[in-house]
Protein backbone atom coordinates (compact mmCIF):
# COMPACT_ATOMS: atom_id res chain seq x y z
CA UNK A 1 0.00 0.00 0.00
CA UNK A 2 1.15 3.66 -0.77
CA UNK A 3 1.62 5.41 2.23
CA UNK A 4 -0.39 8.35 2.56
CA UNK A 5 1.40 12.00 3.11
CA UNK A 6 1.30 13.09 6.40
CA UNK A 7 -0.19 16.80 7.82
CA UNK A 8 0.55 18.32 11.18
CA UNK A 9 -1.19 21.29 12.45
CA UNK A 10 -1.98 23.31 15.87
CA UNK A 11 -3.36 25.78 18.06
CA UNK A 12 -2.58 26.92 21.43
CA UNK A 13 -5.45 26.19 23.97
CA UNK A 14 -4.93 30.16 24.89
CA UNK A 15 -8.43 31.28 25.11
CA UNK A 16 -11.46 31.50 22.76
CA UNK A 17 -11.19 30.85 18.98
CA UNK A 18 -11.74 33.42 16.49
CA UNK A 19 -13.12 33.10 13.14
CA UNK A 20 -9.60 33.64 11.84
CA UNK A 21 -8.48 30.66 13.45
CA UNK A 22 -11.20 28.78 12.16
CA UNK A 23 -11.28 30.41 8.76
CA UNK A 24 -7.11 30.52 8.31
CA UNK A 25 -6.62 27.25 10.21
CA UNK A 26 -9.32 24.56 11.11
CA UNK A 27 -11.33 24.84 8.85
CA UNK A 28 -8.59 23.75 6.19
CA UNK A 29 -7.98 20.83 8.01
CA UNK A 30 -11.43 19.35 7.56
CA UNK A 31 -11.18 18.62 4.02
CA UNK A 32 -7.64 17.03 4.65
CA UNK A 33 -8.85 14.31 6.64
CA UNK A 34 -9.77 11.75 4.15
CA UNK A 35 -6.94 11.56 2.03
CA UNK A 36 -3.94 12.49 4.16
CA UNK A 37 -2.53 10.78 7.59
CA UNK A 38 -3.49 14.04 9.64
CA UNK A 39 -1.93 14.82 13.57
CA UNK A 40 -4.29 17.92 15.39
CA UNK A 41 -2.50 18.89 18.37
CA UNK A 42 -3.75 21.50 20.80
CA UNK A 43 -0.62 23.19 21.52
CA UNK A 44 -0.28 23.19 25.33
CA UNK A 45 3.58 23.63 25.82
CA UNK A 46 3.13 26.29 23.42
CA UNK A 47 0.60 28.09 25.26
CA UNK A 48 2.25 28.92 28.64
CA UNK A 49 5.35 31.01 26.98
CA UNK A 50 2.77 33.29 28.07
CA UNK A 51 1.03 33.20 31.47
CA UNK A 52 -1.75 31.55 31.81
CA UNK A 53 -4.25 30.16 35.13
CA UNK A 54 -3.31 26.80 35.24
CA UNK A 55 -7.17 26.44 36.04
CA UNK A 56 -8.47 27.87 32.51
CA UNK A 57 -5.60 25.82 30.90
CA UNK A 58 -7.52 23.20 31.70
CA UNK A 59 -10.43 24.62 30.77
CA UNK A 60 -9.63 26.25 27.54
CA UNK A 61 -7.39 22.58 26.57
CA UNK A 62 -10.91 20.60 26.68
CA UNK A 63 -12.72 23.68 25.03
CA UNK A 64 -10.16 23.33 22.12
CA UNK A 65 -10.83 19.84 22.24
CA UNK A 66 -14.44 20.32 21.63
CA UNK A 67 -13.66 22.79 19.02
CA UNK A 68 -11.80 20.46 16.48
CA UNK A 69 -14.67 17.81 17.21
CA UNK A 70 -17.63 20.08 16.58
CA UNK A 71 -15.84 21.98 13.82
CA UNK A 72 -15.30 18.67 11.93
CA UNK A 73 -12.18 16.60 13.35
CA UNK A 74 -12.76 13.14 13.35
CA UNK A 75 -10.89 10.61 15.32
CA UNK A 76 -11.46 7.83 13.64
CA UNK A 77 -9.90 9.68 10.74
CA UNK A 78 -7.37 11.75 11.94
CA UNK A 79 -5.46 11.67 15.67
CA UNK A 80 -6.11 14.39 18.24
CA UNK A 81 -4.12 14.72 20.63
CA UNK A 82 -2.95 17.09 23.79
CA UNK A 83 0.90 18.30 22.86
CA UNK A 84 1.88 17.75 26.72
CA UNK A 85 0.86 13.96 25.94
CA UNK A 86 3.61 13.26 23.77
CA UNK A 87 7.19 13.73 25.79
CA UNK A 88 8.86 13.41 22.22
CA UNK A 89 8.08 17.26 21.51
CA UNK A 90 9.71 18.65 24.67
CA UNK A 91 12.64 16.09 23.46
CA UNK A 92 12.95 16.86 20.31
CA UNK A 93 12.93 20.73 20.65
CA UNK A 94 15.85 20.04 22.84
CA UNK A 95 18.29 18.66 20.36
CA UNK A 96 16.51 21.48 18.42
CA UNK A 97 17.42 24.23 20.39
CA UNK A 98 21.25 23.22 20.27
CA UNK A 99 21.19 23.43 16.33
CA UNK A 100 19.20 26.89 16.44
CA UNK A 101 20.68 30.47 16.03
CA UNK A 102 20.11 33.10 18.42
CA UNK A 103 20.30 35.31 15.55
CA UNK A 104 17.59 33.39 13.15
CA UNK A 105 14.94 33.07 16.36
CA UNK A 106 15.63 36.61 16.91
CA UNK A 107 14.25 37.86 13.45
CA UNK A 108 10.95 36.15 13.91
CA UNK A 109 8.40 38.66 13.69
CA UNK A 110 5.86 36.81 16.03
CA UNK A 111 8.87 36.77 18.89
CA UNK A 112 9.83 40.31 18.49
CA UNK A 113 6.09 41.36 18.71
CA UNK A 114 5.21 39.49 21.14
CA UNK A 115 8.57 40.14 23.56
CA UNK A 116 7.83 44.09 22.83
CA UNK A 117 4.20 43.49 24.36
CA UNK A 118 6.14 41.78 27.62
CA UNK A 119 8.81 44.22 27.89
CA UNK A 120 11.14 43.46 30.43
CA UNK A 121 12.25 39.90 31.36
CA UNK A 122 11.29 38.38 28.29
CA UNK A 123 11.26 34.71 28.90
CA UNK A 124 13.39 31.95 27.16
CA UNK A 125 10.30 30.07 25.93
CA UNK A 126 9.05 32.85 23.95
CA UNK A 127 12.19 32.86 22.39
CA UNK A 128 12.52 29.14 21.23
CA UNK A 129 8.58 28.97 20.48
CA UNK A 130 9.79 28.62 16.97
CA UNK A 131 11.71 25.67 17.85
CA UNK A 132 9.07 23.50 19.69
CA UNK A 133 7.16 24.05 16.34
CA UNK A 134 9.33 22.33 14.53
CA UNK A 135 9.47 19.98 16.57
CA UNK A 136 6.15 18.85 16.31
CA UNK A 137 6.45 19.21 12.98
CA UNK A 138 9.34 16.71 12.15
CA UNK A 139 8.63 14.34 14.78
CA UNK A 140 5.80 13.48 12.22
CA UNK A 141 7.84 13.19 9.31
CA UNK A 142 5.30 15.71 7.93
CA UNK A 143 4.71 16.61 4.18
CA UNK A 144 2.58 19.46 4.55
CA UNK A 145 1.58 22.21 7.02
CA UNK A 146 -2.16 23.81 7.19
CA UNK A 147 -2.01 27.45 8.88
CA UNK A 148 -2.65 31.00 8.21
CA UNK A 149 -0.04 33.32 6.91
CA UNK A 150 1.38 34.46 10.45
CA UNK A 151 3.08 31.34 10.55
CA UNK A 152 4.79 30.71 7.58
CA UNK A 153 8.33 32.27 8.75
CA UNK A 154 8.12 29.53 12.24
CA UNK A 155 7.11 26.98 8.76
CA UNK A 156 10.86 27.83 7.34
CA UNK A 157 12.74 27.86 10.69
CA UNK A 158 11.46 24.83 10.83
CA UNK A 159 12.80 23.36 7.53
CA UNK A 160 15.98 24.96 7.91
CA UNK A 161 16.25 22.84 10.99
CA UNK A 162 15.54 19.98 8.65
CA UNK A 163 18.44 20.28 6.53
CA UNK A 164 20.63 21.50 8.92
CA UNK A 165 20.16 18.25 11.08
CA UNK A 166 19.94 16.35 7.86
CA UNK A 167 23.04 17.69 6.58
CA UNK A 168 25.21 17.17 9.62
CA UNK A 169 24.01 13.62 10.81
CA UNK A 170 22.15 12.13 7.67
CA UNK A 171 19.18 12.74 5.47
CA UNK A 172 16.43 12.28 9.18
CA UNK A 173 13.70 14.46 8.40
CA UNK A 174 10.97 14.56 5.88
CA UNK A 175 10.99 18.92 4.78
CA UNK A 176 7.64 20.02 5.25
CA UNK A 177 5.69 22.55 2.82
CA UNK A 178 3.26 24.55 4.14
CA UNK A 179 -0.20 24.90 3.01
CA UNK A 180 -2.02 28.50 2.69
CA UNK A 181 -4.68 29.12 1.01
CA UNK A 182 -4.99 32.19 -1.14
CA UNK A 183 -8.13 33.20 1.05
CA UNK A 184 -8.58 33.69 4.24
CA UNK A 185 -4.96 33.29 5.42
CA UNK A 186 -5.13 36.59 6.80
CA UNK A 187 -8.38 37.73 8.32
CA UNK A 188 -7.75 41.15 9.91
CA UNK A 189 -9.23 42.94 12.93
CA UNK A 190 -12.80 44.48 12.48
CA UNK A 191 -11.93 47.32 13.91
CA UNK A 192 -8.26 48.23 12.32
CA UNK A 193 -7.85 46.26 8.68
CA UNK A 194 -3.97 46.62 8.91
CA UNK A 195 -4.04 44.40 12.02
CA UNK A 196 -4.40 40.68 12.13
CA UNK A 197 -7.64 39.48 14.01
CA UNK A 198 -6.64 38.41 17.10
CA UNK A 199 -8.22 36.76 20.52
CA UNK A 200 -5.66 38.79 22.27
CA UNK A 201 -6.27 41.99 20.99
CA UNK A 202 -7.77 44.76 23.88
CA UNK A 203 -11.35 45.69 22.00
CA UNK A 204 -13.41 42.66 21.88
CA UNK A 205 -14.96 44.54 18.67
CA UNK A 206 -11.71 43.30 16.30
CA UNK A 207 -12.71 39.67 16.56
CA UNK A 208 -15.31 37.68 16.43
CA UNK A 209 -15.39 34.01 18.51
CA UNK A 210 -16.50 30.46 16.85
CA UNK A 211 -18.85 30.45 20.16
CA UNK A 212 -20.19 34.59 20.09
CA UNK A 213 -23.72 34.66 20.31
CA UNK A 214 -25.64 35.53 17.22
CA UNK A 215 -26.32 39.30 19.04
CA UNK A 216 -23.31 39.65 19.35
CA UNK A 217 -21.65 38.61 15.78
CA UNK A 218 -24.52 40.92 14.62
CA UNK A 219 -23.25 43.70 16.35
CA UNK A 220 -19.65 43.42 16.11
CA UNK A 221 -20.40 43.20 11.90
CA UNK A 222 -22.43 46.34 12.00
CA UNK A 223 -19.69 48.00 13.75
CA UNK A 224 -16.08 46.88 11.45
CA UNK A 225 -14.83 50.01 10.42
CA UNK A 226 -14.92 50.45 6.59
CA UNK A 227 -14.48 53.59 4.48
CA UNK A 228 -16.41 56.29 2.18
CA UNK A 229 -16.29 54.56 -0.91
CA UNK A 230 -19.51 52.92 -0.40
CA UNK A 231 -18.75 50.30 -3.04
CA UNK A 232 -18.66 46.29 -2.42
CA UNK A 233 -15.08 45.78 -3.95
CA UNK A 234 -12.38 43.50 -3.26
CA UNK A 235 -9.83 46.06 -3.22
CA UNK A 236 -6.57 46.86 -1.50
CA UNK A 237 -7.84 50.33 -1.28
CA UNK A 238 -10.82 49.30 1.28
CA UNK A 239 -8.86 46.98 3.17
CA UNK A 240 -12.09 46.35 5.67
CA UNK A 241 -14.36 45.97 3.08
CA UNK A 242 -12.02 43.54 1.25
CA UNK A 243 -11.87 41.65 4.74
CA UNK A 244 -15.81 41.55 5.32
CA UNK A 245 -15.73 40.05 1.23
CA UNK A 246 -13.18 37.34 2.59
CA UNK A 247 -14.99 36.42 5.70
CA UNK A 248 -18.32 36.14 3.47
CA UNK A 249 -16.74 34.01 0.92
CA UNK A 250 -15.37 31.54 3.36
CA UNK A 251 -18.64 31.08 5.11
CA UNK A 252 -20.99 31.22 2.30
CA UNK A 253 -18.85 29.52 -0.36
CA UNK A 254 -19.67 31.94 -3.03
CA UNK A 255 -16.94 33.27 -4.72
CA UNK A 256 -15.09 36.58 -4.02
CA UNK A 257 -16.61 37.77 -7.76
CA UNK A 258 -20.22 36.72 -7.29
CA UNK A 259 -20.24 38.08 -4.04
CA UNK A 260 -19.20 41.80 -5.49
CA UNK A 261 -21.85 41.12 -8.06
CA UNK A 262 -24.56 40.61 -5.87
CA UNK A 263 -23.89 43.92 -4.13
CA UNK A 264 -22.78 45.96 -7.10
CA UNK A 265 -25.13 49.10 -6.28
CA UNK A 266 -26.17 48.13 -2.96
CA UNK A 267 -24.53 50.01 0.13
CA UNK A 268 -22.63 48.39 2.82
CA UNK A 269 -25.37 48.21 5.88
CA UNK A 270 -27.47 45.68 3.85
CA UNK A 271 -24.14 43.90 2.78
CA UNK A 272 -22.93 43.86 6.70
CA UNK A 273 -26.55 42.86 7.29
CA UNK A 274 -26.68 39.50 5.41
CA UNK A 275 -22.11 38.95 5.88
CA UNK A 276 -23.73 38.69 9.81
CA UNK A 277 -26.54 36.21 8.99
CA UNK A 278 -24.25 34.17 7.07
CA UNK A 279 -21.79 34.01 9.54
CA UNK A 280 -24.66 33.33 12.15
CA UNK A 281 -26.21 30.72 10.31
CA UNK A 282 -22.22 28.97 9.52
CA UNK A 283 -21.38 29.36 13.19
CA UNK A 284 -24.39 27.88 14.57
CA UNK A 285 -24.14 23.95 13.46
CA UNK A 286 -20.20 24.83 15.18
CA UNK A 287 -21.74 25.74 18.45
CA UNK A 288 -24.25 22.91 18.86
CA UNK A 289 -22.07 19.98 18.31
CA UNK A 290 -19.61 22.26 21.15
CA UNK A 291 -22.18 22.07 23.32
CA UNK A 292 -23.34 18.69 22.80
CA UNK A 293 -19.38 17.66 22.90
CA UNK A 294 -18.88 19.81 26.20
CA UNK A 295 -21.23 17.54 27.66
CA UNK A 296 -19.22 14.54 26.81
CA UNK A 297 -16.27 14.55 28.99
CA UNK A 298 -15.70 11.09 28.98
CA UNK A 299 -15.97 10.54 25.67
CA UNK A 300 -13.36 13.76 25.21
CA UNK A 301 -11.19 12.40 27.69
CA UNK A 302 -11.42 8.77 25.46
CA UNK A 303 -10.67 10.96 22.25
CA UNK A 304 -7.25 12.94 23.47
CA UNK A 305 -6.10 9.34 25.16
CA UNK A 306 -6.02 7.46 21.77
CA UNK A 307 -5.18 10.24 19.93
CA UNK A 308 -2.06 10.45 22.76
CA UNK A 309 -1.20 6.92 22.45
CA UNK A 310 -0.87 7.11 18.45
CA UNK A 311 1.25 10.02 18.45
CA UNK A 312 3.56 8.95 20.88
CA UNK A 313 3.88 5.52 18.59
CA UNK A 314 4.76 7.39 15.64
CA UNK A 315 6.61 10.34 17.09
CA UNK A 316 9.25 8.02 19.14
CA UNK A 317 10.11 6.39 15.75
CA UNK A 318 11.64 9.76 14.80
CA UNK A 319 13.01 10.48 18.24
CA UNK A 320 14.75 7.19 18.31
CA UNK A 321 16.55 7.61 15.25
CA UNK A 322 17.47 11.16 16.00
CA UNK A 323 18.81 10.02 19.50
CA UNK A 324 21.00 7.47 17.58
CA UNK A 325 22.58 9.85 15.30
CA UNK A 326 23.32 12.64 17.87
CA UNK A 327 25.63 9.83 20.02
CA UNK A 328 23.23 8.91 22.73
CA UNK A 329 23.19 5.48 23.93
CA UNK A 330 19.66 3.94 23.47
CA UNK A 331 17.75 3.64 26.42
P1 LIG B 1 -2.31 30.00 16.94
O1 LIG B 1 -2.92 29.25 18.06
O2 LIG B 1 -1.87 31.41 17.16
O3 LIG B 1 -3.28 30.04 15.71
C1 LIG B 1 -3.80 28.84 15.19
C2 LIG B 1 -3.93 28.90 13.67
O4 LIG B 1 -4.79 29.98 13.30
C3 LIG B 1 -4.15 30.77 12.31
N1 LIG B 1 -4.58 32.16 12.49
C4 LIG B 1 -5.13 32.92 11.52
N2 LIG B 1 -5.41 32.66 10.24
C5 LIG B 1 -5.98 33.65 9.52
N3 LIG B 1 -6.28 34.86 10.01
C6 LIG B 1 -6.02 35.18 11.29
N4 LIG B 1 -6.33 36.37 11.78
C7 LIG B 1 -5.42 34.17 12.12
N5 LIG B 1 -5.05 34.12 13.42
C8 LIG B 1 -4.53 32.89 13.62
C9 LIG B 1 -2.66 30.59 12.58
O5 LIG B 1 -1.90 30.87 11.44
C10 LIG B 1 -2.59 29.13 12.97
O6 LIG B 1 -2.53 28.32 11.83
N6 LIG B 1 2.38 28.47 16.49
C11 LIG B 1 1.02 28.12 16.16
C12 LIG B 1 0.58 26.80 16.76
C13 LIG B 1 1.49 25.66 16.45
C14 LIG B 1 1.59 24.99 15.22
C15 LIG B 1 2.57 23.96 15.41
C16 LIG B 1 0.99 25.15 13.97
C17 LIG B 1 2.34 25.05 17.32
N7 LIG B 1 2.99 24.02 16.68
C18 LIG B 1 2.94 23.10 14.38
C19 LIG B 1 1.38 24.30 12.95
C20 LIG B 1 2.32 23.30 13.14
C21 LIG B 1 0.12 29.22 16.67
O7 LIG B 1 0.49 30.02 17.43
O8 LIG B 1 -1.14 29.14 16.29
Amino acid sequence: MEERKVVFSGVQPSGSLTIGNYIGAIRNWISLQDEYDCFYSIVDLHSITVPQEPKNLRKNTLELLAVYLACGLDPEKCTIFIQSHVPAHAELCWVLNTMSYMGQLGRMTQYKEKSQKVGENVNAGLFTYPVLMAADILLYQTDLVPVGEDQKQHLELARDLAERFNNKYSPTFKIPEPLIKKEGARIMSLQNPEKKMSKSDENENAYILILDSPDAIRRKIRRAVTDLKGQVKYSDEQPGIKNLIEIYSAFSGDSIEDIEKRYEGKGYSQFKEDLAEVVVSGLAPIQEKYNYYMKNKDYLESVYKKGAERANYVSNKTLRKVYRKVGFIER
